[in-house]
């Protein structure tokens, strides 16, 4: 549970409901839906290891995917945006360069 906290950047209250009366928190109340998708999560983690993971002959460690894997600290996984190219834009002069415009004939 609290390795849930650190790879999603929550408190327990992010999945487990508040009983109002005590004003504490109710963990075996199911009445917060976080609580099901983080279950669905969990089906979903253990079956990438199990199912998959698993079938890669050097794969490193039993638990490769951990919720953090995917949400790094994040309640919501931002989408991926990979960077633009670096070796697109040799420098000038570089082999492969695009020539340097000369000075125009005076
Ligand atoms: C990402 C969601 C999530 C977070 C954050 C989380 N939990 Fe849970 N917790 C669950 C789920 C889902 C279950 C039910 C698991 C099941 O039904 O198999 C559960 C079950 C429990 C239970 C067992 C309840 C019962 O049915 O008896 C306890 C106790 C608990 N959590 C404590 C905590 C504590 C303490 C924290 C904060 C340190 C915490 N949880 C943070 C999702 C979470
Ligand atoms: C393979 C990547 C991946 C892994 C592993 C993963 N998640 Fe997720 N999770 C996502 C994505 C993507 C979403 C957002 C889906 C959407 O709504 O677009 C999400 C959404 C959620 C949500 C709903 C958040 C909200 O704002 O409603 C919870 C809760 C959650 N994940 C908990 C977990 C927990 C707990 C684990 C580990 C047991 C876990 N996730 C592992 C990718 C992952």
């Amino acid at each position: 549970m609290h390795q849930y906290e650190g790879d999603l950047g929550v408190e327990c209250e992010f999945c487990h409901a508040r009983n109002s009366e005590t004003k504490r928190n109710d963990f075996p109340s199911d009445a917060n839906p976080v609580k099901d998708k983080a279950r669905l999560m969990i089906k979903m983690t253990d079956d990438l290891n199990a199912k998959y993971i698993s079938q890669l002959s050097d794969h490193k460690s039993a638990d490769a995917v951990t919720c953090g894997t995917c949400h790094r600290g994040m309640s919501h996984p931002e989408p991926f945006v990979p960077k633009p190219h670096e070796h697109g834009n040799p420098p000038p002069g570089a082999p492969g360069a695009t020539p340097q415009p000369s000075t125009p004939p005076q």
